[in-house]
């Protein structure tokens, strides 16, 4: 097995296996970890532990997590270079949490964008919808992470980890490191394609709003036909986020992929009508997309490969997670 070279700093990140990736989810951070991988030691896990703060959309688990761990090796990531690994098989998450929890106060949890717009009108609120960003600064901070990489959605919830580092560090000495988000600006704003002055978003309860990474040929190309553009006469197919919110995020997709910066694909579509230029995007969408789906149903064919690399995974997770649990038991006095 092999192991990690300890001069690289570690870099966590997860997905929680609730529906499926979209297009934003790549190209803000899926796209960027297979290059990540060679400059840290890098943890790709499986959060299912905070997929059950919503039990109800919770149906087949199992078959979630396989599909995200599928994915994660069609992107590219590599078990030999990196640690894949389920989040409920390392306990370590749990019994961090716990302390965590100690640590960390009602009142920033309650003020949480996240718990605020995920418990407005219910009726009960379960605890771990509370708790959920506690269990990812414990998911950080159980390996001493340096980096993270997160979509915009889940600053809030790094901020507080940051903090929660801080005040261990404050109160025992210094324990963690205070890790910071790798952001890769131009993937991190993909918005809606009928309303692009929201983000585009797996939950979303409009599928045409989103391209998602399983999307068949016809479909992608049926979502861009028909995504929100404008009625300039001629039509401009230039970069203006302010008044042409549909046209520039449309050109921000076709940049990210065929590595051009906006400029240079505007130059391309000078003289384009809004659907040719629709049409051309739509391929390079589907060349990307059928690269992953192809790599995705190989690897989401072969379980029992899934369940050898996540086990393995968790092995080597324990291990890191192990020794930081002793520092903290050590710290605490636990005797
Ligand atoms: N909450 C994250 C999301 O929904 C997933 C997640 C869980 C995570 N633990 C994490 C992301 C730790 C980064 C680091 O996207």
């Amino acid at each position: 097995m092999k192991k990690f070279k300890y001069k690289k700093k570690i870099l966590f990140s997860a997905v929680q296996p609730t529906g499926l990736l979209t297009l934003a989810n790549y190209l803000s951070v899926l796209k960027h970890w297979k290059f990540m991988q060679n400059n840290y030691n890098c943890m790709f896990c499986v959060a299912d532990l905070h997929s059950i703060t919503n039990f109800n959309n919770n149906y087949n688990l199992k078959k979630k997590t396989l599909d995200i761990l599928a994915f994660y090796l069609a992107c590219g990531i590599d078990p030999n270079k990196s640690i894949i690994f389920v989040q409920s098989s390392v306990k370590e998450h749990c019994y961090m949490n716990w302390i965590l929890n100690c640590f960390s106060y009602f009142g920033e949890l309650s003020r949480m964008t996240q718990f605020k717009n995920k418990s407005k009108n219910k009726k009960v609120i379960n605890m771990g919808l509370l708790n959920y960003p506690i269990l990812m600064s414990s998911d950080i901070l159980l390996y001493n992470s340096s980096y993270v990489s997160i979509g915009n959605d889940q600053f809030q919830h790094l901020e507080l980890t940051r903090k929660i580092a801080r005040r261990l560090n404050k109160i025992f000495g210094k324990i963690f490191n205070v890790p910071k988000n790798l952001i890769f600006k131009q993937g991190s704003k993909i918005m809606s394609l009928l309303d692009p002055k929201k983000k585009m978003s797996k939950s979303d309860s409009n599928i045409k709003n989103s391209i998602f990474l399983l999307d068949k040929k016809v479909d992608i190309f049926k979502k861009i036909q028909s995504s929100t553009t404008d009625s300039d006469n001629p039509p401009k197919i230039i970069y203006d986020k302010k008044s042409k919110p549909g046209i520039s995020n449309l050109l921000n997709i076709f940049s990210i992929l065929s590595d051009k910066t906006i400029l240079e694909s505007e130059k391309i579509f000078m003289n384009y009508t809004y659907s040719d230029f629709k049409n051309k995007l739509s391929h390079v969408i589907y060349k990307e997309l059928h690269e992953i789906q192809k790599n995705f149903f190989y690897f989401r064919n072969r379980e029992n490969y899934l369940i050898y690399i996540s086990n393995k995974g968790s092995i080597q997770a324990s291990k890191i997670a192990k020794k930081m649990i002793k520092i903290i038991n050590n710290k605490l006095s636990f005797l």
